[in-house]
């Protein structure tokens, strides 16, 4: 899949920023390079279809706006004894498909690796939860009647097209749920048939309306959830009172001494001292971090050191492999006869001292060949150990 930014998105973020965000919705034709349907593409949702495991609240069927029960397209089936109610039957969902019905799919985002990292560049930029809803709606068939959502939206069509409308938020913007109809909203601000690679955004609490035309559609709808200043600022109280100077529990109640309210009163100036000392561009930082591990599908991003495969590949190290001591802290603990204890990511290993000794020594980006890592040993048990300490993620394979 081409590598996207959330620049690709957005085209120009100063602007953005400037004009559309929180504001009103923007259009941003040809968006995506490439080949969009990389992202999600109708043949993948095939497979989903077909893995089985799926099963609501990832998928479930809208048909003429209406929400199909569950048990319509949904069968128990066991697995190892476990019985899985739910798991959809390709066969019905097929059917309802073609009787016009929209298949939405629920946070794919945490089924597809791809469409995580997509996310990611949304959530990453903003400091806000994310999540990736999918449409898939046959030809010819309206979605959804006029409504506004209470998050903000990004669209991305990804394979055929949907026409879409959007009129400007008006009115007071709640945080609920809200349908319009036709005469209530207007002419659009925007109307639009998205293509492969369009992008739209919308800031929470704009109408719209969209029906896939004369070709299947496929659409991305990234809901995020940005925080308000209220939210942030909940944050940063919080953080800055924990520790042992907020620990008491203060008797509060109707005959409370005199004493409780001025001890209230230095706790308050105490927040208050601390909050005029904060640097603002650390605690946004802060505050920006959090926001990207809102999303527990998501981050942390698994790094390639931590995956099957690599655990496999260390299998066959051979005595010629180059090995260096990677930055993973180890303390040396007491010696005791011959043998050593190692902490290592909070765990206590006891090794042969010799060989706590030479890891003691190894200096930094030095690499050094598994066969003769541990001199002492001989090198069959020398790579052994060279493999150990890699899967323990204290030695690595030097480039
Ligand atoms: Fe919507």
């Amino acid at each position: 899949m081409e590598s996207y930014t959330f620049a690709d998105l957005v085209g120009d973020e100063e602007l953005f920023f400037a004009e559309y965000w929180d504001k009103k919705p923007m259009l941003r034709k040809n968006a995506l390079k490439g080949n969009p349907s990389e992202i999600l593409s109708v043949a993948r949702l095939d497979e989903m279809v077909n893995m089985e495991v799926i099963r609501p609240p990832y998928v479930r069927v809208n048909l003429n706006g209406n929400g199909i029960p569950e048990k319509a397209f949904t069968q128990t089936v066991t697995v190892q004894g476990t019985e899985i109610p739910d798991s959809v039957i390709p066969e019905r969902l097929y059917d309802l498909y073609r009787s016009g019905a929209t298949i939405v799919w629920s946070s794919l985002n945490h089924i597809e690796p791809r469409l995580r990292s997509f996310c990611g560049l949304i959530s990453d930029k903003l400091g806000a939860r994310t999540d990736c809803v999918a449409f898939l709606t046959p030809a010819g068939h309206q979605g959804f009647n006029p409504h506004h959502d209470p998050v903000d939206l990004f669209i991305v069509q990804t394979e055929g097209t949907k026409h879409w409308r959007l009129w400007n938020p008006q009115g007071e913007r709640s945080s609920q749920i809200g349908t319009y109809t036709e005469e209530q909203l207007g002419e659009p601000a925007i109307d639009v048939l998205m293509e492969p690679g369009d992008v739209l955004y919308l800031p929470y609490h704009t109408p719209h309306a969209a029906a896939a035309r004369d070709r299947t559609s496929v659409h991305l709808s990234i809901m995020m959830r940005p925080r308000k200043w209220e939210e942030l600022l909940h944050k940063t109280v919080e953080s800055l009172t924990e520790g042992p100077e907020f620990a008491a529990f203060p008797y509060i109640g109707d005959s409370r001494g005199a004493s409780v309210e001025e001890e209230f009163q230095v706790k308050l100036a105490a927040l208050a001292t601390k909050l005029g000392n904060l640097d603002a561009s650390t605690e946004l930082d802060r505050l920006l971090d959090s926001g990207r591990r809102l999303e527990p599908g998501r981050p942390p991003r698994h790094r390639p050191e931590d995956t099957f495969a690599h655990s496999a590949s260390l299998d066959v190290l051979g005595p010629e492999a180059k090995l260096r001591r990677t930055g993973i802290p180890l303390e040396f603990g007491a010696s005791d006869n011959g043998r050593t204890q190692l902490v290592c990511k909070g765990r206590t290993i006891a090794v042969p001292s010799a060989v706590a000794e030479v890891l003691a020594g190894l200096e930094e980006g030095a690499s050094v060949d598994a066969a003769t890592l541990f001199p002492d040993l001989p090198v069959e048990r020398s790579v052994k150990n060279a493999q150990g300490f890699a899967r323990l993620g204290v030695l690595e394979v030097a480039a």
